[in-house]
C-alpha cells in the first residue's frame, strides 16, 4: 500500500513538474487532487487494510502525499503564471526607441517658425500678443472696419461664409475671418488704451491655390492706440521691426495705398541688402470710424495698424518658389529646413 502511495505521489509530482501550461495544471488538478483524484481513490482502499497500524501509517502517507501534490500544483501554477505574464509583456512591448534607417529629428512647420519669431521680435519691441476667433461676425470682419454692407472694398476679400445664424442675427452674417484686422476691434472693445498688440492667426479666402495663394493662410496684425500717435511712429516701428527681424542690412519704405480702415493708408516694402524690394503688407493710421466702432473717442486717441502675411514671410526668407510646397508634407522638402 505504502509503495503504491509513494509511486502515485512520485508520478503526480513528475507530471506537475512537467506541466507545460496553466491549462495543463488545471487538468492535472482535477486528475490528481480533490475527492475524485487518484490519491483519493487510494484513500478509499485504506478500509481494506486489516491492521490498524498499517491503516494509520497508510492514512498518514496518503494525507502527506495529497498535501505534497496540492503544494506542488500551487507552486507550478504560480511559476507558470509568472512565465506567461513575462512572455505577454515581452510580446506587447513597444520599443519607443526604435527607428528605421538613420535617426531624424522633427522641427516646427516653417509657418510656425516664422510666427514664433515674429512674436519674439514684436514682444522685444514692447508689444503684447492678442488673439481673436477664426469664425467671425460680418460686423467685426467688415462693418466695424469701416466697410458697411454694400461697400465696394468688401469685394477685395473673397469671403467664405459659414452656415450659421447667430441668435437674433441674420443669415449670411457669419464668416471665416478674411484677415486678422477684426482683432483690432475686439481688442479696443476689451481693453483701455494705451494698446500695443500684435495678433497672429489663421485667415481664410475663397482662393484657388497657386504658387502665391492658399485659401487658408496666416497673417499678423499690429495695433497701437495711444495719445498723439502719428504716421512717423508707424514708419519708425516698421523700420525697427525690419532690422530686428531681417537684420541690420534691411530697410523699409511706406507707399501710399488704400484700405477702408486706415486713413492715410500705406503699403510697406522691405529692401534686401542687394537692393531688391519685397512687398510685405498693409498699414496706416486707424480710421476715426474704426476708433468709434471700438468704443474710443478719436479726439482723445489715435493709432496705427499694420498687417502682413506670415506664410509669405517664410516663403521669402527661405527662397521658396511655390507656397504650396510648404503644405505638401513632402519629407524631401521638410528636411531642408
Ligand atoms: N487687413 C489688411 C489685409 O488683409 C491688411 C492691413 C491691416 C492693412 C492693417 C492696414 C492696416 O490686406
Amino acid at each position: 500500500m505504502i509503495s503504491d502511495i509513494t509511486a502515485a505521489q512520485d508520478a503526480a509530482l513528475a507530471d506537475i513538474a512537467a506541466a507545460p501550461s496553466l491549462e495543463d495544471v488545471v487538468v492535472l488538478t482535477t486528475r490528481l487532487s480533490g475527492k475524485k483524484g487518484e490519491l483519493a481513490a487510494l484513500k478509499k482502499r485504506l478500509g481494506s487494510l486489516d491492521s490498524i497500524d498499517d491503516r494509520k501509517a497508510a492514512g498518514q502517507a496518503v494525507n502527506d502525499a495529497m498535501a505534497a501534490v496540492d503544494a506542488a500544483l500551487a507552486a507550478r501554477r504560480a511559476e507558470l503564471a509568472q512565465v506567461e505574464m513575462a512572455s505577454r509583456v515581452d510580446a506587447e512591448r513597444l520599443d519607443l526607441t526604435e527607428f528605421v534607417g538613420r535617426p531624424t529629428r522633427g522641427h516646427a512647420h516653417l509657418v510656425t517658425q516664422a510666427w514664433e519669431r515674429l512674436e519674439d521680435v514684436f514682444v522685444g519691441l514692447g508689444f503684447r500678443v492678442a488673439e481673436g476667433p477664426e469664425v467671425e461676425t460680418d460686423w467685426h470682419n467688415f462693418e466695424a472696419l469701416n466697410m458697411p454692407v454694400g461697400h465696394p472694398a468688401r469685394g477685395e476679400w473673397d469671403t467664405l461664409f459659414v452656415d450659421h445664424v447667430p441668435p437674433g442675427g441674420e443669415p449670411g452674417t457669419t464668416v471665416l475671418r478674411t484677415h486678422t484686422s477684426p482683432v483690432q476691434i475686439r481688442t479696443m472693445l476689451e481693453e483701455e488704451p494705451p494698446i500695443y498688440i500684435v495678433a497672429p492667426g489663421r485667415v481664410f479666402r475663397r482662393d484657388t491655390p497657386d504658387a502665391t495663394h492658399m485659401p487658408v493662410f496666416h497673417q499678423i496684425e499690429g495695433l497701437v492706440i495711444d495719445r498723439g500717435i502719428t504716421m512717423a511712429d508707424l514708419a519708425g516701428t516698421i523700420e525697427a521691426f525690419t532690422q530686428a527681424y531681417f537684420g541690420p542690412g534691411f530697410h523699409s519704405r511706406l507707399r501710399p495705398s488704400y484700405f477702408p480702415f486706415t486713413e492715410p493708408s500705406a503699403e510697406f516694402d522691405i529692401q534686401r541688402p542687394n537692393g531688391d524690394w519685397i512687398e510685405l503688407g498693409g498699414s496706416g493710421m486707424v480710421h476715426p470710424n474704426v476708433l468709434r466702432a471700438g468704443g474710443l473717442d478719436p479726439e482723445v486717441w489715435s493709432g496705427f495698424a499694420f498687417g502682413f502675411g506670415i506664410d509669405r514671410m517664410a516663403k521669402e526668407r527661405h527662397g521658396i518658389e511655390d507656397i504650396r510646397e510648404m503644405y505638401a508634407d513632402d519629407i524631401r522638402f521638410i528636411e531642408q529646413f
